[in-house]
């Protein structure tokens, strides 16, 4: 099954939106692999956000991903990278459609409260920053039949 990594980003947290986010993933059928609430140090954002290094946002984004704690997860589903993409809408909220986590809930492109990996390359990457192989697990999940057909 393809997994995906989800950051309730440090606004999130503040504006107490993590259950929002959560919420929304669990309704659209995702399901959980593995969550943690942590900060991010200067050189695991710097990893992160990488393919970014050389544009003009960078140091921003890194000194706001720092700033506060944020939710770490890994999302389970058949297209999960795909699914959390469209369930949080796009980079810029601005531009974001209703009904989508940034369309409803996000102003700024700088304050966009979550993220989610563009690729399951790149989900894959990520996921390692994150997380042990342990920390991931493995459940039935009772209700599956009733979201995926066998
Ligand atoms: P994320 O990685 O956080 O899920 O966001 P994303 O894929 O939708 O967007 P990405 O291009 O990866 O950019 C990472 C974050 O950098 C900030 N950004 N600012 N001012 C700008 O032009 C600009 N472009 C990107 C956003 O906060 C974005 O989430
Ligand atoms: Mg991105």
């Amino acid at each position: 099954m393809e997994r995906t990594l989800v950051l309730v980003k440090p606004d999130g947290v503040q504006r107490g939106l993590i259950g929002e986010v959560v919420s929304r993933l669990e309704r659209r059928g995702l399901k959980l692999a593995a969550m943690k609430f942590m900060q991010m140090d200067r050189a695991k954002a710097e990893e992160h956000y990488g393919e970014h290094v050389d544009r003009p946002f960078f140091g921003g984004l890194v000194g706001f991903i720092t700033s506060g704690p944020l939710v770490a997860m890994v999302w389970e589903a058949d297209g999960a990278v795909e699914i959390v993409r469209n369930t949080m809408g796009t980079t810029n909220p601005k531009d974001s459609p209703l009904g989508t986590i940034r369309g409803d809930l996000a102003v700024n492109i700088g304050r966009n409260l979550v993220h989610g990996s563009d690729s399951p390359e790149s989900a894959q990457r990520e996921i390692a920053l994150f997380f042990q192989p342990g920390e991931i697990l493995d459940y039935a999940r009772s209700n599956d039949s009733w979201i995926i057909e066998p």
